[in-house]
């Protein structure tokens, strides 16, 4: 099928290469000259598992990038719009992007399209495009509009994209719905699964993923549904682990002893030091927003986000506990991404953090494996940056994990022993075991776990100077 993608971020530019690589014809559309040329030289923008191959594979065959929208819409059946829809300073959606789009996209209908929304929209905007289309004069039985809402995840995109827990179609009518079925006929008849070259299968994924077919304004629900909800189980388990500490409980036994219920889940349990990202804070003020449109007061979203700041002050709290004062001490902080996996730091509760201690007057020594440039964007100049944890850790009066990378559940705890001033580790995703830790010579503070202190030690306090 041919389809034009609109919009190469990072929804847009994923699914562009995952459409292609479902075998179909594709247009990756954008109005951001520099960003084309990047692509058609084989630059990839963003930081992705598979999607390089991907690109590397269909680039300029069955994947082409194009800043002619019409010619696109001429030439395709589909139309996807995948552009950004930034907060407003009122944390609602602003949708402007996508009005501009479904302008341009009625100039050019010749023929009957489908015009799907991948972008995250609130509810009704499916009725929004289909009234603009409509004003701009295209007859009413030359095009539908659908909802497709995305679930992938940073870092995992390509292989959420090609191996979902499920495919949401939103089509008001057969026709379009038909149109989107078979988009993804190849997910969900398993034929590309048996592919040689197929994208390899991440643990748990289920194959054939099933299609779920709603109207459109169930779908655009669904999206800022599920996101509020993973957001609410996250500060859910935020606010066990603060009566964790309070009555010396233990967050994770806690979590083993919910998640196993099979209604509730183990995932997205993990405690830390907020959630972050360029989707769920987005999201749950625009959905706060659109459910105070229609009438609804949902307070429980507001205490979702209060929980998730409350819990960026308790871990700042938390470092003070372990150092005493704050100014001069030098920290080293293990992460800068706003989770392990991926260099974005949109909304990182580790760049939020960095910026208090930095305010606290605190030095900062970072590394992360991902990051740097983009945390450079965002953070003042005082902070040093690291090649290695190692290094970060090199005199620091203690060292703050602030991301899940897996290269931090490993690090090498002799060597981290010998490079630091103090060993005390302040860890805010809860990587390592309490006991591992007093045993290789540590102080360890965590999240929702009583403070663990190699034996016959107290809790050591740094002396420094005051300036
Ligand atoms: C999220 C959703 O998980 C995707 O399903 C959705 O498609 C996407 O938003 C979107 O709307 O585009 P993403 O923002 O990539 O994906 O990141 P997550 O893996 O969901 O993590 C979000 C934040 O929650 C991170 O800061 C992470 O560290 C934190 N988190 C996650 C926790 O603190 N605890 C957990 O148990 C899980």
């Amino acid at each position: 099928m041919k389809i034009a993608v609109v919009g190469s971020g990072y929804v847009g530019l994923v699914a562009g290469a995952c459409f292609a690589d479902l075998g179909h014809a594709v247009v990756l559309v954008d109005n951001d000259q520099e960003k084309l040329a990047a692509l058609r030289e084989g630059q990839v923008p963003i930081h992705e598992n598979f999607l390089p191959e991907l690109l590397q594979r269909h680039r300029g065959h069955s994947l082409t990038f194009s800043d002619d929208l019409d010619e696109a819409v001429r030439t395709s059946a589909v139309i996807f719009i995948a552009v950004g829809t930034p907060p407003t300073e009122q944390g609602e959606a602003d949708l402007s992007y996508v009005e501009s789009v479904a302008r341009s996209i009625s100039g050019a209908v010749n023929g009957y399209k489908v015009i799907v929304e991948k972008s995250t929209v609130p509810v009704y905007t499916s009725n929004w495009i289909r009234k603009i289309i409509l004003r701009n004069a295209t007859a009413p039985d030359e095009f539908d509009v659908a909802s497709n809402p995305e679930f992938l995840r940073e870092g995992t995109a390509v292989t959420d994209f090609l191996y979902p827990d499920r495919i949401v179609v939103g089509a008001d009518n057969e026709r379009c719905a038909a149109v989107l079925a078979e988009i993804y006929a190849p997910l969900t008849d398993g034929s590309y699964y048996k592919r040689q070259d197929a994208i390899p299968r991440p643990d748990r994924a289920e194959i054939p993923p099933p299609l779920i077919t709603t109207s459109a304004k169930s779908a655009e629900l669904i999206k800022h549904a599920s996101n509020a909800f993973l957001a609410m189980k996250i500060s859910f388990i935020n606010a066990v682990a603060s009566i964790c500490e309070t009555v010396g409980g233990n967050v994770q036994q806690v979590c083993q002893g919910i998640g196993t219920d099979s209604r509730i889940g183990p995932r997205f349990l993990n405690p830390g030091i907020g959630y972050g990202g360029s989707c769920f804070p987005k999201d749950l003020m625009a959905f706060r927003a659109v459910a105070r449109e229609c009438g609804y007061d949902f307070r429980l979203l507001d205490e979702v986000i209060r929980i998730n700041e409350e819990q960026r002050r308790r871990f700042i709290r938390t470092v003070r506990n372990a150092l005493w004062t704050l100014r001069g001490k030098r920290l080293a902080v293990l992460g800068l991404a706003f989770k392990g996996g991926t260099d974005d730091v949109r909304e990182s509760p580790a760049i939020l953090l960095v910026q208090s201690l930095l305010q606290e007057g605190c030095q900062i020594c970072a590394y992360d494996p991902a990051a740097h440039a983009r945390a450079k964007e965002v953070l003042n100049t005082t902070v040093e940056y690291a090649n290695s944890p190692y290094e970060a850790a090199s005199e620091a009066d203690a060292v703050l994990i602030l991301t899940e990378w897996e290269e931090f559940a490993t690090l090498d705890l002799t060597r981290l022993h010998a490079a630091v001033k103090y060993p005390i580790v302040i860890d805010g995703r809860n990587l390592y075991d309490p006991g591992v830790m007093t045993a290789r010579g540590f102080t360890y503070y965590s999240i929702g776990r009583a403070v663990a202190t190699p034996e016959n030690q107290s809790v050591p306090v740094p002396a420094r100077k005051l300036n």
